[in-house]
């Protein structure tokens, strides 16, 4: 992440201004614990998603520095991941702890979350500047098109939110939902593989691939803040 864009972004104003000990401070520390804490709130709001928010962006911010993105996008990136699913806070609980089949208009509500987490984080400057906002759009698009909400496709849709989409779905295979139970990393590890170039950008699961030994002990030992790695 360049000057330019930390100060769009209003983080030199506060480095300037003698809050911050640095730019990447800004990031690390302030613009960080928001996104934690918001995405606490979301997994409170939904039981069968613990820690959910947490892992997405730990497994998200591994896959970004696999990639080669620098430490600081891989941090942004990482505040993104805890955001994600801040829409959800709009979605009714019997919808989002319903062990069914979702109606169509459930499905629908359901399938608000994106633009409606995007809705709310937009007023954050720094969230806008940086990406976040965007990343937190379009984490349900697909590589081939066929997500939501906009149906964008391949590499229209932000390098953030194609990353955070398999750490979201890996996050999710691995744990039990309403509607069925956790899959082993080994089986969560080849539907990855499955949905490359349909579900996922190919060079994202070629990082999951080259990084699946690190990303495995991260989810069972459920500690340490990649952030500040
Ligand atoms: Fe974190
Ligand atoms: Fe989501």
């Amino acid at each position: 992440m360049n000057e330019e864009a930390l100060l769009k972004a209003g983080a030199l104003g506060a480095v300037q201004a003698g809050q911050c000990g640095s730019s990447a401070h800004f990031v690390t520390t302030i613009l960080h614990q928001f996104a934690e804490s918001l995405g606490f709130a979301i997994d409170a709001k939904d039981q069968s998603t613990r820690m959910h928010s947490d892992e997405v962006a730990r497994i998200s911010q591994v896959l970004a520095l696999t990639m080669g993105l620098s430490g600081t996008e891989g941090q942004i990136i990482h505040v993104a991941g805890h955001l994600h699913d801040i829409g959800k806070i709009g979605v009714p609980d019997a919808v989002l702890g319903k062990c069914g089949t979702l109606t169509p208009a459930e499905w629908k509500a359901m399938r608000r979350h994106p633009q409606a987490g995007a809705d709310i984080l937009r007023p954050v400057a720094a969230l806008s500047n940086l990406g976040v906002v965007d990343m937190v759009l379009f984490h349900h698009e697909r590589y081939d098109g066929a997500g939501y909400p906009h149906g964008l496709k391949g590499l229209a849709i932000p390098l953030g939110a194609r990353i955070i989409a398999l750490g979201d779905t890996l996050s999710a295979m691995l744990q039990d939902r309403p509607y069925r139970k956790a899959r082993t990393f080994d089986a969560a590890h080849d539907e990855i593989i499955r949905c490359s170039c349909s579900q996922f950008d190919p060079r994202v699961v070629e990082a999951f691939r080259e990084s699946a030994g690190k990303l495995e002990s991260l989810v069972e030992n459920g500690a340490g803040k990649t952030l500040a790695a």
